[in-house]
């Protein structure tokens, strides 16, 4: 038929044809302009394109500037664990569930495993590592060991960097704050009471809390 030809009508091709033409004038009547063929139809969004091979990321980490490339699907406790060598937050379910990853950005404790390390850029990171030591530790730390606050201790570093955003901000919390602010950092080893006692011996060393 000669109207046919290449499997292709010629009411098959006008269809196609004006379809193509309503579309671009709909999208006109929006204000929004037609995607071009260079646009490519899955365009990236977004207000900042981050190379896939990294982007520069600065940070402030325990007092120290970091400064280094990274991929934009980077976590921050993937950043810290495996860029930085620095292990103290735990990886332990990776989807925000259980607070063994907790870290301090900017005074505000955070499950680290849900954060892309490029959203900490400008911002100052503080991990376990960073609050105390051995010889000179962090009141939570000397009381968690004093009170035998962990068994196993794969939840520890989680709860004393909750407890310290606490304490950072209130100098005499109550025990119902110290609970709320352990809410999400789940113990396996059921150490709560012995948590609560020495986050309470803490703040009572640092600022006399109740
Ligand atoms: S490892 Fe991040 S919340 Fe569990
Ligand atoms: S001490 Fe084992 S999970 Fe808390």
């Amino acid at each position: 038929m000669a109207e046919e030809r290449d499997g292709v009508s010629r009411r098959q091709f006008l269809k196609g044809v004006s379809a193509s033409a309503l579309g671009a004038a709909a999208l006109a009547r929006a204000g929004l302009p037609a995607l071009r063929a260079e646009d490519g139809a899955g365009g990236t969004t977004g207000i900042e394109r981050i190379p896939a091979s990294g982007g520069k990321l600065d940070l402030t980490l325990n007092g120290k500037a970091v400064s280094l490339a990274c991929e934009p699907r980077t976590t921050l406790l993937d950043l810290l664990r495996q860029r930085l060598g620095v292990t103290g937050a735990k990886d332990v379910c990776d989807r925000g569930a259980c607070g063994a990853c907790t870290v301090i950005v900017d005074g505000k404790p955070v499950v680290s495993c849900m954060l892309l390390a490029h959203d900490c850029s400008g911002k100052k990171v503080e991990t376990i590592e960073g609050i105390g030591s051995p010889e000179s530790p962090h009141a939570l730390q000397r009381e968690f060991a004093r009170c035998d606050a962990l068994q196993c201790g794969f939840c520890t570093p989680g709860m004393v960097m909750s407890l310290k955003a606490l304490l950072d901000r209130e100098r005499t919390p109550s025990v119902e704050a110290i609970k709320g602010a352990v809410s999400g950092n789940i113990c396996r080893c059921g150490t709560y009471p012995r948590v609560f006692e020495a986050a309470q011996s803490a703040a009572r060393s640092i600022g006399g809390g109740k």
